[in-house]
């Protein structure tokens, strides 16, 4: 398995340019199921989940080219097949946004089962009881979801729980449902706006995407549409704390700033000077140790959850002790340990972590759980004295494109060990 080398002490500084936001990407690229015409994404990211759900539409007997200007175009019209199979779920659970527009479109689907992961156990019962109330008979069966419906029905639905997948599940179902369908308590993260803007530049009728209520009027049929994936928000997030953490100072272009208010708001209570316009965030962390900040992550507007662990490293070099609340998933600490093995103070009861801030951490070989927990390290390893070997990095390889050269061109020293 590849490693990742990094030595520690270098302080950021420079410009580098956002990737397109892997969680937007990913349910658009379930979306091109929903129509037979030719679908252009422009500006995905090359990352390993893309490339598996790349696979799975291919498993279904989906087209994919990539042309010289890195679009890609797919066509998904009469799939040969409505399974995703149990090989492929298991290892991207982002697998489950297909079960909405293989019904929707094709009025029957199988898709295995999610298990729980390493940050929690991930059940998907919110979607399955939004889709039986549009009229979907949905059973569980040796391992697999089965579902079926010779027609979706609008629908008034009050997800039980907030969910970004539920929730764009359900949108991508209702686009070609009969009559018209209302979803309440749904999740506001700018991927769900982005997701509806390319379902109505497909000829979809949604509106109230990002806001509490989404209302979406049934067409008979989506056409093809050419569509950029805009800035990932938590990569642009993690880039900030890796200058936060280095006393660095970098510009991130082409990321709207109102994606991330809240981590801006928490990296200025840090110590950090924020800059910002319509699209670029610089950052400017003169103290030598950032101030600590309490955190409590929940659904957006709010802190995101995919900031937590970043942020764990902020308070584990600070001058004071933090509290972080992990309020979205029941597992997501997993990082903490491994922080430890590198001379950081922190203690975790529950969903509680409480972090006594050191003066200076170091060099460990750690081990990577997750994707946003492998995140965390490389910051840690980025602020550590001496050498961090971070293993198992095939989980940052699924969310962060080219992460060490985009660090390295920031003045950081990462080497990628071959297997
Ligand atoms: N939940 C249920 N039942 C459901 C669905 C969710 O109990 O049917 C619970 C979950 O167990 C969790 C909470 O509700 O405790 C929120 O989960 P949600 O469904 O919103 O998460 P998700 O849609 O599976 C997406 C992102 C995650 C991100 C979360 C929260 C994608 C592909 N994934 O997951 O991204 O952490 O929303 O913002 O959009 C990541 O990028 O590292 C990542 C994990």
């Amino acid at each position: 398995m590849e490693k990742l080398l990094i030595k520690g002490g270098k302080s950021l500084s420079g410009k580098i340019s956002c990737s397109g936001a892997k969680n937007a990407a990913l349910p658009m690229i379930a979306a091109t199921i929903l129509c037979d015409d030719k679908v252009v994404l422009k500006n995905l990211p090359y990352l390993q989940d893309i490339t598996t759900m790349f696979e799975l539409l291919g498993s279904m007997g989906s087209e994919i080219l990539l042309d010289e200007n890195m679009d890609f175009t797919i066509s998904s019209a009469n799939l040969k097949d409505i399974e995703a199979r149990y090989e492929l779920v298991k290892t991207m659970r982002a697998s489950i946004l297909v079960l909405g527009p293989l019904l929707s479109k094709y009025g029957k689907a199988r898709i295995a089962l999610p298990g729980g992961c390493a940050i929690g156990s991930r059940p998907v019962n919110f979607h399955l009881d939004a889709l039986k109330q549009m009229g979907a008979s949905i059973t569980l069966r040796n391992g697999y979801i089965e579902a079926n419906a010779s027609q979706l029905n609008g629908a008034n639905i009050k997800f039980e729980g907030v969910t970004v997948t539920g929730t764009e599940n359900l949108m991508m179902a209702a686009t070609l449902a009969k009559g018209q369908t209302i979803l309440t308590n749904v999740a506001k993260e700018p991927e769900i706006a982005d997701l509806a803007d390319m379902l109505n530049s497909m000829g979809a009728k949604i509106s109230g995407a990002g806001t509490d209520k989404i209302v979406i009027d049934g067409v008979d049929k989506l056409k093809g549409t050419i569509f950029d994936i805009p800035a990932d928000r938590i990569e642009a997030g993690t880039y900030l704390v890796a200058a936060a953490v280095t006393k660095g100072s970098i510009t991130i272009d082409g990321i709207n700033p109102n994606r991330l208010m809240k981590v801006i708001d928490k990296l200025r209570a840090a110590g950090a000077e924020i800059d910002y316009n319509e699209d670029s965030i610089s950052i400017n962390m003169k103290l030598e140790f950032p101030n600590p900040v309490d955190i409590t992550t929940a659904p957006f507007p709010e802190f995101p959850t995919d900031m937590q662990a970043q942020f764990s490293v902020i308070n584990a070099i600070s001058s004071g002790t933090a509290n972080i609340y992990e309020t979205v998933f029941e597992n997501r600490f997993m990082h903490i340990l491994e922080l430890n093995r590198m001379g950081c103070d922190i203690s975790v009861k529950g969903n509680h972590a409480v972090i006594q801030g050191v003066k200076s951490i170091y060099g460990a070989q750690v081990m990577a759980t997750d994707l946003r927990a492998s995140a965390s390290l490389i910051l840690a390893g980025l602020c550590a004295e001496g050498e961090t070997v971070v293993d198992r990095i095939y989980h940052i390889d699924r969310g962060y494109e080219r992460i060490e050269e985009k660090l390295n061109y920031l003045g950081a020293n990462i080497i990628r060990l071959p297997s």
